[in-house]
């Protein structure tokens, strides 16, 4: 409970003059369940970073955190903070895989995957990620408007993870079986056994891809991710399949919030419009900044492995917390005129994050929107590219865009997951 000072100006009787009080100032968990919290989050998470910088959430018995600081010791510090938490989410839909682990075995497991998606390697999917963005646009270059979400945003990331692992064409089938298995994700056992069907559904598709893995003319994912051997064992079908299903998972809503959010904030800024119109180049800093003001995951969750005194609050050990990574970002003692969506700001590393999410730049801070550390995100340079050059193909092919009116900007979805546009109609003029 936090205390707040109170002055009072008291005239009349034996007494005039001022008083100072000091009253106990409550924040009641309901906030962060509201209609109101649903789209303006930034009031609450400004109460919280000022006055409960670590709050005890009991709806959802889960500790938040809320500062720049804090969070970034959340990520970092993964033997008190432990993602073992994913063994209850990810781990109930898709089976075992290396989020939930802290261990020696998510090192070597991440190392199957993680090269192929940045530097070099990543280069050789430039044509590919190409590809799935022109197919995308010819479906839909001769309407007025379009539904970026719906046409755009939520196929690209699905049609890229399907084409790196081998099943080209087959975006469409996944999509709803990513979108059931991420709802599974969530408490509601309707939901989850949704989830688990999908889930189900997705494995059987794959199975016949498990075969004949030792082909070395197959260059796909799934047959390298089963080639790979871990003290000369190779992953069982079931931490494979559980593999792709996290790519999915990962991959899937995040990137395409993400995007959305991105045009979103550029539509909305007429000046950052016109300079991305003029020098393509600034999308990057566009996507940057998208992922500071408004990342499309908004928190990450973590299990205590101790008891933590944080800020003169105990937080038990097994307790969950929550690291909000969306408030952090907004920490004026880190970021300058927080609130702004500016593409030039002087306070933040914009381009290109580093593998590890941490900053090498000590004038420029980083943003959380990748996470940071062990379990910072292994598709980081993926997504940036497809949102990348996603943008700058639709711009170059039909023309300067504009946001219909009414459109509703960022709402917090899936229980403070996520923070993104549902939906923009935009239209184009030549
Ligand atoms: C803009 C899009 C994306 C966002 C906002 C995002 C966000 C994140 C965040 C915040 C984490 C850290 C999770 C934690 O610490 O608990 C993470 C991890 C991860 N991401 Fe992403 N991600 C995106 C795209 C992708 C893509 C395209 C892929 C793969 C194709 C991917 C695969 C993963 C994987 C496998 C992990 C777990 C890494 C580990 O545990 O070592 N992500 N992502």
């Amino acid at each position: 409970m936090a205390l707040k000072a109170l002055k009072l100006r008291v005239c009349g009787g034996f007494f005039s003059g001022s008083l100072d009080f000091a009253i106990p100032f409550v924040m009641d968990s309901s906030a962060l369940y509201s209609d109101n919290y649903r789209t303006n989050p930034e009031k609450v998470w400004e109460e919280m970073r000022n006055d409960f910088p670590v709050f005890y959430d009991d709806i959802s018995n889960m500790w938040w955190v809320s500062r720049y600081e804090d969070v970034k010791n959340i990520f970092v510090d993964y033997q008190t903070f432990s993602s073992s938490t994913y063994e209850l989410t990810t781990g109930q839909v898709v089976g075992p895989t290396l989020i939930s682990r802290d261990d020696y075995g998510h090192v070597v497991r991440r190392k199957i995957v993680a090269p192929d998606f940045v530097g070099n390697r990543l280069r050789s999917y430039e044509q590919l990620i190409e590809d799935c963005v022109s197919n995308l646009i010819n479906s839909f270059e001769s309407e007025e408007e379009i539904s970026l979400v719906r046409e755009f945003s939520s196929q690209l990331p699905v049609d890229v993870i399907s084409a790196i692992l081998g099943m080209e064409g087959d975006g469409q089938l996944f999509r709803q079986w990513v979108t059931s298995m991420i709802m599974g994700l969530n408490d509601s056992p309707e939901l989850r056994q949704k989830g688990l069907d999908a889930s189900e559904a997705f494995c059987s598709h794959i199975a016949p891809l498990l075969n004949e893995v030792d082909d070395l003319d197959r260059t796909d994912h799934i047959a390298k991710i089963a080639r790979a051997e871990i003290e000369g064992e190779r992953l069982t079908n079931e931490e494979i399949t559980a593999f792709c299903g996290l790519l999915f998972i990962a991959g899937g809503e995040t990137t395409d919030k993400a995007i959305a959010n991105m045009w979103w904030n550029v539509l909305n800024h007429p000046e950052v419009l016109e300079a991305v119109l003029d020098d393509d180049s600034l999308w990057e800093n566009a996507f940057s900044e998208t992922m500071r003001r408004t990342p499309a995951v908004i928190s990450e969750e973590r299990f205590t492995t101790r008891s933590v005194e944080l800020h003169g609050v105990e937080i038990p050990e097994g307790a969950k917390v929550r690291a909000c990574l969306a408030a952090a970002h907004l920490d004026p003692t880190v970021f300058q005129d927080p609130l702004s969506f500016d593409i030039y700001r002087s306070d933040m590393n914009l381009g290109k994050e580093n593998r590890s999410g941490v900053s090498k730049d000590s004038e420029r801070s980083g943003h959380f929107g990748f996470g940071l550390g062990k379990h910072f995100c292994i598709g980081y340079e993926l997504a940036r590219n497809e949102a990348i050059v996603g943008s700058k193909r639709i711009l170059e092919r039909l023309g300067k865009p504009r946001l219909q009116e009414n459109q509703q900007g960022q709402i917090i979805q899936a229980r403070n997951s996520f923070f993104a546009c549902k939906e923009l109609i935009v239209s184009f003029q030549k």
